[in-house]
């Protein structure tokens, strides 16, 4: 087989060889029909009979990965794709820094790196289950096939993972593989792993808000395992990140043709001050105090993704060279951080404080402080927006201390300015912070399904350009009867 292109013969398109890796294949095919079983149980739910324009990998090209063509969801060929080997790829950080990376699981590393592989598979159908039923309020056929692209391209991340675990982990590896089709967003009894992805995504707001902070923690994530020694983790990792740079986009362009649809009516209707709500709510689009409020809450739920700030895991992770930094192989330093210390802003007798920390153990403060710049550009592009027709109101990121459940400020109540408040102030105040439910009830009543081709529901503005160069009135989606 041609390096870089993709074997389609067998049920599972790839670009491992599974048709002479005959154990691992059977293995997949048996797991094939409990994820398709998912897929119709958990998957986008009244659209599995429609023909949606999807992209499909075909080859792990930089410059030619994906084709385009309707598909029925079910039918999507979900692939186990891994960007090329690079040769002589060397382990780049920890204290096996310099030796060659490793195509097996080293065997003192092997709980670790099942773990990661295991959290970060969790993530992908936790996802696809908190958004499946945002179909029905698509505000127009190009959101539907985005929201649907997001969907199938989740699914596929689980089949990456999963690869890894019946690859690479034998007994164990199958059982996490069952698990994962087992625990469902939100559960009881079996909730997925981590806590943003057991929250509700129930308007498309929070959709744009999720892809945006939550699909970007994902990125972070990626990017630091793409670092891996552990080869096959890396490359997968690094074909991941190529699909999920388009769920940024949709969250950011999304967010932003919000802005751009709220400005142009305040804007039309001679309203210069955000804050008059009721009046800008009376012209059926979204205030942008609401917007900033529902960036609160997925910002902050986001930061959670990334743990504790100060952590042995973390450092165990780096040191062994299974888990590195953001761009490790951009950062000039010796790549081992024996001696170096990173800030890491804690919560000091009852006072936020900046205090300097072994580099090593403050990894995970490092990648949310990445993550939070890479945040910033996106919020700054949107201020433009606002600031193009006009309006003084700007968005911001909260402070990091702001509606958190893990880490440093897990125990105290801090404004979006970072001030501190007693329990009793911040039940007085959050309402003013975080959607209320009455912003919930105003968001709800604006999702009204769009499904003409072309048409866009009032409270967002159209895309500047289509899916695939498609025109303007493209049928993305051809819901079935
Ligand atoms: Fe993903
Ligand atoms: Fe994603």
């Amino acid at each position: 087989m041609e390096i870089g292109s993709v074997d389609y013969s067998t049920k599972i398109p790839n670009n491992v060889g599974l048709t002479e890796d005959r154990q691992v294949l059977r293995a997949l095919e048996s797991w094939h029909p409990g994820y398709l079983s998912w897929w119709k149980d958990m998957g986008p739910e009244g659209f599995q009979d429609s023909l949606v324009y999807l992209r499909t990998a075909v080859s792990v090209d930089p410059k030619g990965w994906a084709k385009f063509d309707y598909v029925k969801m079910p039918d999507y060929r979900w692939g186990i794709l891994l960007a090329p080997q690079e040769e002589g790829r060397k382990v780049n950080f920890g204290i096996h820094k310099g030796e060659v990376a490793w195509q097996e699981v080293p065997g003192e590393y092997r709980a670790l790196l099942r773990r990661l592989v295991v959290i970060q598979g969790d993530t992908e159908p936790a996802s696809v289950e908190q958004q499946r039923y945002l179909g029905k309020t698509a505000p127009s056929l190009y959101d539907m096939r985005n929201l649907f692209q997001v969907n199938v391209e989740e699914g596929r991340h689980l089949w990456a993972m999963v690869y890894l675990l019946h690859k690479y982990f034998g007994r164990d590896g199958r059982e996490e593989a069952g698990e994962l089709l087992r625990r469902r967003s939100g559960s009881e009894d079996a909730p997925r792993m981590l806590g943003a992805f057991n929250e509700a995504t129930p308007d498309w707001l929070s959709f744009f808000m999720f892809t945006f902070f939550t699909d970007r923690d994902g990125k972070m994530q990626l990017e630091s395992l793409a670092q891996s020694g552990f080869d096959p983790l890396s490359r997968t990792c690094r074909f991941m990140l190529t699909e999920e740079a388009h769920h940024m986009f949709v969250g950011e362009t999304g967010i932003r043709r919000v802005i751009q649809r709220t400005c142009e009516a305040m804007q039309a209707a001679g309203i210069e001050d955000a804050s008059e709500i009721a009046k800008v709510r009376a012209l059926g689009v979204i205030d942008l105090p609401t917007l900033q409020k529902k960036l609160n809450l997925h910002y902050s739920l986001s930061l959670d993704l990334f743990g504790s700030e100060v952590s042995t895991n973390a450092a165990n992770a780096y040191n062994n060279g299974i888990k590195g930094r953001f761009r490790e192989t951009h950062i000039d330093d010796d790549h081992q951080l024996t001696s170096s210390i990173y800030p890491v802003l804690k919560l000091v007798n009852g006072v936020i404080r900046q205090v300097d920390e072994p580099a090593l153990t403050a990894l995970n403060m490092r990648l949310r402080d990445d993550y939070t710049s890479d945040c910033e550009n996106g919020i700054s592009r949107w201020n433009k927006i606002i600031e193009g027709f006009g309006i003084t109101y700007r968005l911001s990121l909260p402070h990091v201390a702001f509606n958190r459940h893990i880490g440093e400020f897990r125990d105290a109540e801090a404004t979006p300015a970072g001030d501190l408040v007693s329990a009793s102030e911040w039940q007085a105040q959050s309402g003013r912070y975080l959607p209320s439910n009455d912003d919930a009830a105003y968001i709800e009543s604006l999702m009204k399904p769009e499904t003409q081709p072309g048409k866009y529901a009032n409270w967002i503005a159209p895309p500047k350009v289509g899916i695939d160069n498609k025109p303007g009135d493209y049928e993305y989606v051809m819901i079935a009867a």
